[in-house]
């Protein structure tokens, strides 16, 4: 090369990066002229075969027009980088609040979930918790529900592979995934003294084959009332009083006797269907009434497991599947929609 040449190169270069329309094709050009065996890389390694002289005058020239040549390609870059920015399409409004982003909302059986707390709240209940694993001491034992104990059946239970020992008090350390709400009932009376008025909302598991009304994942609320003179009485009332609030028109409460190991007498509970009020129609298989759980006076043996005196509380407790309380309030007919995923079904609440 000489120092025509490397001018040529110069100018070949320089129109080459003028000319891109892309920076895609900039990038070809530049990797041509710029690149590891581009014609100027490979001169400046054999400066080395030549004379002093020719070194000298030829090497700094030569890299001067590489750092010309970097140059231009450095400039068509931002004249594409400014092309490819469409000012007027790309333009952020920091100042919009009026949300072009999708945003989600609240699940169905959350907000029916809140709006049974609201309920609750504004008739003096707190609202508490137990863990969704628990001991087989919680979850039957303390509940009046030996393990040889018949009733044991009735709920399908997911045990957890644990130890099988037993604390130094003698409580079984078996764990499983709670089976029913009532499980938190002994947790809260080991820690509070009564009067006490509690709801516990939570998620429950059984080993069930699920159809159109069981799921094997499901929610309950627990109600649980504890003082000096609490009576079968104050349980429907309390059950009109909450069914009445949450519904927004008057429902009817129906105790029909049952049995539940923990409450004695023990009754499953109906309220008045919302569609006909008792006269029966098709929403109701023309019962007039819907079930919708389990209730009763708390069974003395469950007080002494929490470690109260024997007679000295009385108290009541229900009950009931919030899907099924869903379902009622918005007319789903099938509970495995809940949490199908189906977006079609979500977006209608
Ligand atoms: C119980 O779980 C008792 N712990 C209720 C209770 C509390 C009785 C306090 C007395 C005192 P049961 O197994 O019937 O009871 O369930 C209560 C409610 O949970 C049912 O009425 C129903 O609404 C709901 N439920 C039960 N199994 C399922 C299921 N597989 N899928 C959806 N909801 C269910």
């Amino acid at each position: 090369m000489n120092i025509d040449t490397l001018k040529n190169l110069l100018t070949r270069a320089a129109s080459a990066f003028e000319e891109s329309k892309t920076l895609v094709e900039l990038r070809d050009r530049e990797v041509e002229f710029l690149g590891r065996k581009s014609e100027i890389n490979v001169f400046l390694k054999t400066l080395s075969m030549l004379s002093p002289e020719e070194r000298r005058e030829l090497g700094a020239f030569a890299n001067v027009v590489k750092r010309e040549m970097s140059v231009a390609c450095e400039s068509a870059r931002v004249r594409l980088s400014e092309l490819s920015f469409d000012f007027e399409k790309d333009r952020i409004d920091v100042t919009d609040t009026e949300g072009k982003l999708p945003v989600g909302h609240l699940h169905v059986l959350t907000r029916v979930h809140r709006d049974i707390c609201v309920v609750f709240r504004s008739i003096g209940f707190s609202v508490a918790d137990g863990p969704e694993v628990e001991t087989e001491f919680y979850n039957f034992d303390a509940l009046n529900i030996p393990a040889d104990h018949p009733a044991r059946d009735m709920q399908d239970t997911f045990w957890i592979v644990s130890e099988l020992g037993r604390d130094r008090q003698g409580r079984s350390k078996r764990l499983a995934l709670r089976s029913q709400t009532s499980s938190a009932q002994v947790r809260y009376m080991e820690t509070h003294t009564p009067p006490f008025r509690i709801i516990v909302p939570g998620k429950v598991f059984r080993a069930e084959a699920t159809d159109s009304t069981h799921e094997h994942t499901f929610h309950q609320f627990e109600m649980l009332v504890v003082d000096d003179e609490a009576s079968v009485g104050n349980l429907k009332y309390t059950s009109e009083l909450f069914f009445s609030r949450f519904f927004g028109k008057a429902v009817h409460v129906r105790l029909r006797p049952s049995y539940f190991p923990f409450v004695e007498p023990g009754f499953e509970f109906d309220i008045s269907c919302l569609v006909c009020d008792r006269k029966g129609c098709s929403s109701c298989r023309g019962a007039g009434w819907l079930e919708l759980g389990g209730a009763g006076m708390v069974h003395q043996n469950v007080f002494e497991a929490a470690g109260y005196p024997r007679d000295r509380y009385r108290g009541y407790a229900w009950g009931f599947g919030l899907e099924r309380l869903a379902m009622m309030k918005y007319k789903i007919s099938d509970i495995r929609l809940f949490h199908g995923g189906d977006i079609r079904f979500l977006n209608q609440f």
